[in-house]
């Protein structure tokens, strides 16, 4: 994965410091983050167990007057500038921006007096490879505007207003999980959360006591369709939901499934209910190894959750099975694809040992194939958002 030279902390602020001269007021960080396992979950109110990455998005910022914002991004290498009138509507301003313009939109929808600010954004989160650089970037904006304008938002609520600026004013359907993981998760845990009431439990997920390590696969396969695909698996859930007259796909009892299977007539809907209504269950499996302390065993879950997500929700490609395949092929415990699909990072559960071993094997298998190298990293579970001084 390409890293930028630098402490993305020390980027940020010495970015503040060219484009605007001064110090920052200050720096808050949120981390990208892989899902361990339940993928599509969220959006039916089932269960996730993401964890947060050492890569992390850093925004060092002041307040300035008046409702004015103006943001550099060290990745665009632009600065732009937004006021009253942009903000007062979801989407005026568009590309990277928004995400910024987004929450300042929702904290003013909310209520709170959102200061005016100058933000300089750097970033280690690859854009693109499905570990939530977007959330990375809503939760640190998030946190530095609260923090700039004295107000006060509990962490458990954080998430929603930050989904809302995703959700309405960037336009992007997407679920509770990225804000969630990115703002709760804590280091060494993965976060089981419930998605239907934001109940959180904090997993020890201790990698380093069992010798073990994830190794997150970039696919670095090109986006095909990701967004129209999401939503349209979104609303293939909602319907089913709808037909079997249950709140959510997460009122599906496992031991109902064949039930409620058989009251469906459309064979893809069918295959999509399995999927979310198994998905949820190998979280909640997941759960109760590593309570037990059995990190080893949860590698078949994983990639049974992979196999679901190929076979019926659909929503693989090529390189990222390849990569999973590969990986199982040279001694991972388990392998899947994280996120939201048609592209993005793949996870192996690994002896640590064996981590280079299998990187260099899907390396290889990639190259058999024709496709772009994969970029690889090891990852211990890092914490959530933060400020830095
Ligand atoms: C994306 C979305 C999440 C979630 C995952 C799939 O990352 O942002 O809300 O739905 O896909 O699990």
């Amino acid at each position: 994965m390409t890293h930028l030279n630098g402490d993305v902390a020390e980027r940020a602020a010495a970015g503040f410091t060219d484009k605007y001269g001064g110090r920052a007021t200050g720096r808050w960080a949120a981390p990208g983050r892989v899902n361990l396992i339940g993928e599509h979950t969220d959006y039916n109110d089932g269960f996730v167990l993401p964890f947060a990455l050492p890569l992390r998005t850093v925004v060092a910022a002041d307040r300035q007057d008046g409702d004015n914002w103006t943001v550099w991004s060290e990745l665009s290498g632009e600065t732009i500038t937004f006021g009253a009138d942009d903000v007062a509507e979801p989407g005026r301003v568009t590309g990277w921006g928004a995400y910024v313009a987004g929450v300042v939109w929702a904290l003013r929808e909310a209520g709170h007096q959102v200061p005016g600010a100058r933000l300089a954004i750097a970033s280690d989160v690859p854009l693109g490879s499905g570990l939530s650089s977007s959330a990375a970037l809503e939760s640190a904006v998030l946190a530095a505007l609260l923090d700039l304008g004295g107000l006060e938002l509990p962490a458990e609520r954080r998430p929603r207003l930050a989904q809302r600026a995703e959700n309405v004013y960037v336009g992007a359907p997407t679920g509770i999980m990225d804000q969630s993981a990115v703002i709760r998760c804590r280091a060494g845990h993965a976060l089981f959360l419930d998605c239907r009431d934001e109940s959180v439990e904090h997993i020890p997920f201790d990698l380093d006591a069992a010798g073990l390590a994830v190794l997150v696969i970039d696919s670095r396969a090109p986006h095909r369709h990701a967004d129209g695909e999401y939503a349209a698996r979104r609303q293939s859930c909602e319907a089913a939901a709808e037909a079997l007259g249950v709140p959510a796909l997460r009122d599906v009892a496992v031991d109902q499934l064949d039930a409620a299977l058989t009251r469906l007539d459309d064979e893809v809907t069918r295959r999509r209910v399995r999927h979310v209504v198994t998905e949820d269950q190998r979280v909640l499996d997941t759960v109760a190894l590593l309570r037990a302390g059995r990190v080893r065993d949860i590698g078949p879950l994983l990639t049974a959750s992979h196999v679901s997500m190929r076979d019926d929700f659909e929503i693989t490609v090529p390189e990222v099975d390849t990569a999973v395949e590969a990986a199982l092929a040279a001694g991972a415990l388990g392998a899947r694809m994280t996120g939201g699909g048609f592209g993005g990072c793949v996870l192996a559960l690994v002896k640590a040992d064996q981590a280079e071993a299998v990187a260099t094997a899907v390396k290889t298998a990639y190259a058999k194939q024709g496709f772009t190298t994969p970029g690889t990293l090891t990852v211990l579970p890092a914490p959530g958002a933060t400020r830095l001084n």
